[in-house]
């Protein structure tokens, strides 16, 4: 399970990363969103239905929020998605860009870091050795 989680986690950031250096692209193609979003400061409108959308569901399973409110840990609620009252969504936001310079910097060009590799399912990532 754990390992299926990481490898879409993996995936996710990877599409991100290659949506992010192609600014000027169309993104997808897939289907037209219900409403666009309004108000994005990370992802494009370009890329926020192949690459936006499912890495909200890769930050719920990453950082365990199943049991502690899903969406609305980081959001108000339905509705008010683009709402930025909530601190959690901000802090995605710059564990996001620090994701991705952390990848820049891997010579091979390829994603090595993700949400879970220091989350793990948990919204505070132990920084030293249990015991
Ligand atoms: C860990 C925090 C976090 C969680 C959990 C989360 N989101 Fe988000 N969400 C964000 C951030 C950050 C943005 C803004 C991204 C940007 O600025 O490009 C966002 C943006 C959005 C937007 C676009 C809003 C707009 O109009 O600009 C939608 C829709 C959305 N999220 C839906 C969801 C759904 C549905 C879930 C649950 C499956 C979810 N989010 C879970 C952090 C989160
Ligand atoms: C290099 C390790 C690392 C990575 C990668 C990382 N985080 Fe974090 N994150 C942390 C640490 C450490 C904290 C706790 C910071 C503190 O104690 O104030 C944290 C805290 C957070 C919080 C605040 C949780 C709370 O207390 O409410 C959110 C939300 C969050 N991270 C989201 C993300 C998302 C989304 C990603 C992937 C885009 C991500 N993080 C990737 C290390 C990381």
């Amino acid at each position: 399970m754990r390992k299926i989680l990481l490898m879409v986690a993996v995936a996710a950031l990877a599409g991100f990363v290659m949506f992010a250096q192609d600014k000027g692209g169309k993104g997808g193609g897939g289907k037209a969103p219900k409403a666009p979003p309004k108000n994005l400061k990370i992802f494009t409108q370009d890329n926020w239905t192949t690459v936006g959308r499912p890495m909200m569901d890769v930050f719920v399973t990453s950082l365990g929020l199943a049991d502690k409110g899903g969406c609305t840990y980081c959001h108000v609620g339905p509705g008010q998605f683009d709402d930025d009252s909530k601190p959690p969504k901000n802090v995605a936001r710059m564990m996001l860009s620090m994701v991705n310079d952390i990848n820049a910097k891997f010579p091979d060009g390829k994603t090595h870091v993700t949400c879970f590799t220091c989350h793990r399912g948990s919204t505070a990532p132990l920084t030293a050795p249990a015991n």
